[in-house]
């Protein structure tokens, strides 16, 4: 047992129940693989409990690696909500288990006030989304990519950047030639009729139409995206502006489910660090849903770890936040397994 756990446990602090909304609502702001919030939590006495909720896994997912990848996303936010209120979370990632659904426990530790830089980051979660459109121009602020990569190897991952053209033309590749058949698979099909929501939806999950392009077709230095239209018409992003400044890929050393719940908090600080200088991030999941592309991407790029996520970022001044379910919809009914 850690140290810092260990005085969580000795001099255990209450959850202030007039802060739970707050620090639900802000995890919840978490990016989650096709917005489907695939999270609950459950309050006690001394801990904020967080648990996957398989309902809402998607098909091409049968292992629940992008579903707790999400969930890592929103345990990164509450540790941040945490801090607002002037405390370190303390956090033990998947403490029993006998009950593999619970994915982290979360007490509150010594009080220590919010540093100016994780201020900043919360401040910019409400901008912060997932940028399909063209981007602005400008180059990416001096020194940005190497701070993301220190976000990364803080929360035990690692961003490899792939700036040398002859690496991000075989990626590039290697994505466009495994889209065409993963955009036609029958279970890729029914994830997007499911979450993708058309214009006018009043839903509170899933990708709304429009933040989806109105065209697929990737522009130059630009990776093919998940095909979201099927054909049909709804996206209403315009394709114009400019192609991302610089493309990366989150890695692991391992590949556990740990390891997911590692990318997802990296994921999730980089990508609030990248928006406190409204720079934003296009991710592409779907080439790794395919176990032989994703190796074949580890290998040819010879990427020192497990490829979890592609991203590519630029700066964008429009930020259309997608919504999310209220607070209120968060707690677990039960004690989940
Ligand atoms: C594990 C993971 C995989 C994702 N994969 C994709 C993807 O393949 N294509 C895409 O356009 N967005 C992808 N996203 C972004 C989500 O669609 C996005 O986070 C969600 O719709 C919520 O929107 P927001 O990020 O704008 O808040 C992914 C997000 C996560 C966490």
């Amino acid at each position: 047992m850690s140290g810092a756990l260990e005085q969580a446990r000795l001099h255990p602090v209450p959850i202030p129940a007039d802060s739970v909304g707050n620090l639900l609502a802000t995890a919840a702001r978490a990016p989650s693989i096709f917005n489907t919030q695939p999270w609950l939590f459950r309050i006690t006495t001394h801990a904020i409990e967080l648990y996957a909720d398989p309902s809402r896994r998607l098909r091409s997912d049968p292992a629940g690696r992008e579903m707790l990848i999400s969930c890592g996303a929103a345990l990164f936010g509450l540790r941040l909500a945490i801090r607002a209120l002037g405390y370190q979370p303390v956090v033990s990632v998947l403490p029993e288990p006998e009950r593999p659904g619970l994915l982290a426990s979360v007490r509150f530790g010594a009080s220590e006030p919010i540093t100016s830089r994780e201020r900043s980051m919360l401040a910019a979660l409400p901008r912060r989304h997932t940028h399909r459109g063209g981007f602005s121009p400008d180059p990416l602020p001096r020194g940005l990519l190497i701070g993301l990569q220190h976000d990364a190897v803080v929360e035990h991952s690692a961003l490899a950047l792939i700036d040398r053209s002859v690496a991000y033309t075989q990626l590039a590749s290697m994505v466009a030639q495994a889209s065409g058949s993963l955009n036609s698979a029958d279970q890729s099909r029914a994830d997007v009729r499911q979450w993708v929501r058309l214009p006018g939806s009043l839903a509170r999950d899933g990708i709304p139409a429009d933040s989806i392009p109105a065209s697929p077709v990737p522009g130059p230095g630009r990776l093919v995206q998940r095909d979201l239209d099927l054909g049909r018409g709804i996206g209403q992003l315009s394709p114009d502006g400019c192609p991302p400044a610089a493309t990366a890929i989150l890695l692991t050393s391992a590949d556990t489910r740990t390891d997911w719940i590692r990318a997802g908090q990296a994921l999730h600080r980089l990508l609030a660090h990248a928006a406190t200088q409204w720079v934003f991030a296009s991710l592409y999941s779907q080439p790794l849903e395919s176990a032989p592309t994703r190796a074949l991407i580890r290998s040819r790029l010879g990427l020192p770890g497990a490829p979890q996520l592609l991203l590519q970022f630029g700066l964008a001044r429009l930020a259309p936040a997608t919504p999310r379910r209220p607070a209120s919809g968060l707690l677990a009914p039960v004690k989940p397994r």
